[in-house]
């Protein structure tokens, strides 16, 4: 065989290349092996490898994953357990069900810190992930992450490729070079995506209350999820939005294409939208494709709160599961139940709150289970795991309104949460209050 420094591109890509399975059968027991978020996961390798767990090949092989968007069977039941199991360091549906379940792992983390845990504490046998095409300078474009994936590639003994044809080719992301990759497999298929947000008249309420604080010129963070997704559909009547994100979501597709985004304002990296993953409908896909004006970034830059305050008027909106009177407010547990990480939630109100004009919203619809759970609370439920502090949370939303914490006293704080809590609980609040001595 030719030495490969003197192979061209073309014969060191054919040297590389095996079947998803031939790929799968290099991974051996024991391995730990890291992808990165969403449709950069290698759904095809991880299920031959899933194929060779359940022959009875494997033991004690952990996939660490972000936000799983394929159904693993290591997540979705525990018929592997011991053989492969998962590590989530967000989760999402597979994960979530498989955390709460006993058979897969959870790392807490801010997401802006995962390059540097993984370098300062991990080291993996192997990094997997779905790429474009080769191009023709020998370069895989990891396409829409970016992520923790750099840190991962760095931490690999190994790195597996997986080329899908239907990946978009995203210049502003990551490059990988052929000659760092270890083994390529081929796996063509059309790329996941999110169903689309059903927008109720809640959430295209609370979308209008937040949109009317949304200054022309500002630069918006959105989290995942109705809420907002009804904020970016509020603010298309807005003029020269700009973007610095986390997810890259299907409502600003709809932004940059009306005009109401156009970066022209930013302070940092004007005329580009900075991202660190996207994930959603095809449209995404399609608009990333050879998109020299979207950046795909490190996480551990791109959600740096002394990176995103450097844009003046951030805003940013996230969603989350309680708050109580303190305004401690918990997006990633039902009690004891994980629902979630803590994903950038803080990295984005802290990145929000520092930045000249800047502010944080944190919005819900004002109850849970067909309205008979209020989510403002005295205090959170035994278990919750507090994502966004008192000491950092800004401004809370439900559909009854805005309530500006930050800054103020816990009785004012308390009023003002009452206020925007469902009529139906705010007597109860109140009561609950002056048991507990609140100045109301
Ligand atoms: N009490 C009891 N149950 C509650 C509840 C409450 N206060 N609030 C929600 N629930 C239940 C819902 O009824 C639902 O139950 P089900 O699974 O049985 O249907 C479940 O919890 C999930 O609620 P939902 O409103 O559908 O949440 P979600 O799945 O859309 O996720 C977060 C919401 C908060 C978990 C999500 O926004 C998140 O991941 N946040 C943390 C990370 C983050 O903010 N990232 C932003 C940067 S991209």
């Amino acid at each position: 065989m030719k030495e490969e420094t003197n192979m061209n591109i073309h014969e060191l890509y054919k040297s590389k290349l095996l079947s998803c399975g031939e790929l799968a059968a290099k991974v051996e027991s024991g391995w730990a092996i890291i992808m990165d978020a969403a449709i950069s996961e290698a759904d095809g390798l991880t299920a031959a490898l899933c194929a060779r767990a359940a022959e009875g090949e494997l033991q004690g092989v952990k996939v660490h994953t972000m936000l799983d968007v394929y159904p693993y069977p290591f997540y979705e039941s525990n018929g592997l357990d011991g053989r492969i199991n998962g590590v989530s360091w967000f989760s999402s549906g597979g994960a979530r069900k498989a955390i709460n379940a006993g058979y897969a792992d959870f790392i807490p983390n801010y997401y802006r810190d995962i390059p540097g845990l993984i370098r300062a504490n991990y080291r993996f046998d192997a990094f997997f992930a779905s790429v474009a095409p080769m191009d023709e300078n020998g370069k895989f474009s990891l396409s829409t992450v970016g992520s923790y994936s750099r840190a991962a590639m760095e931490k690999a003994d190994r790195i597996f490729l997986e080329v899908n044809e239907e990946q978009p080719y995203v210049p502003g992301g990551i490059m990988i070079d052929i000659k760092d990759v270890d083994f390529v497999c081929e796996n063509t298929h059309a790329l996941p995506v999110l169903p689309p947000s059903k927008l109720d008249a809640t959430s295209i309420k609370i979308g209008e209350l937040i949109a009317e604080r949304i200054p022309d010129g500002a630069c918006i963070q959105l989290g995942i999820g109705a809420i907002p997704d009804a904020v970016g559909n509020a603010l298309k009547v807005k003029r020269d939005l700009g973007i610095h994100t986390e997810m890259f979501t299907d409502s600003m597709v709809e932004l940059i294409n009306c005009g109401a985004v156009n970066n022209s304002k930013k302070q940092l990296h004007p005329g580009k939208t900075v991202t660190t993953f996207a994930y959603g409908s095809q449209r995404i896909y399609d608009l990333l494709n050879g998109n020299q004006d979207i950046l795909i970034m490190d996480v551990d830059y791109v959600n740096d709160p002394n990176v995103i305050c450097r844009n003046k008027n951030m805003v940013s909106i996230n969603s989350c599961i309680e708050v109580d009177f303190w305004g401690q407010v918990c997006s990633e547990s039902v009690g004891t139940r994980h629902m979630s990480g803590s994903g950038g939630q803080v990295d984005y109100v802290r990145g929000a709150i520092q930045s000249e004009g800047g502010m944080s919203f944190i919005a819900f619809e004002s109850t849970a289970k067909g309205g008979t759970i209020s989510k403002i609370k005295p205090c959170l439920a035994p278990g919750a795991v507090v994502t966004t502090s008192k000491n950092d949370v800004d401004c809370i939303v439900t559909e009854f309104g805005i309530a500006k914490l930050r800054g103020r006293s816990l009785a004012e704080r308390t009023k003002a949460l009452i206020a925007i809590a469902h009529p139906d609980f705010r007597d109860e609040l109140s009561f609950e209050a002056k048991k507990r001595g609140i100045m109301l």
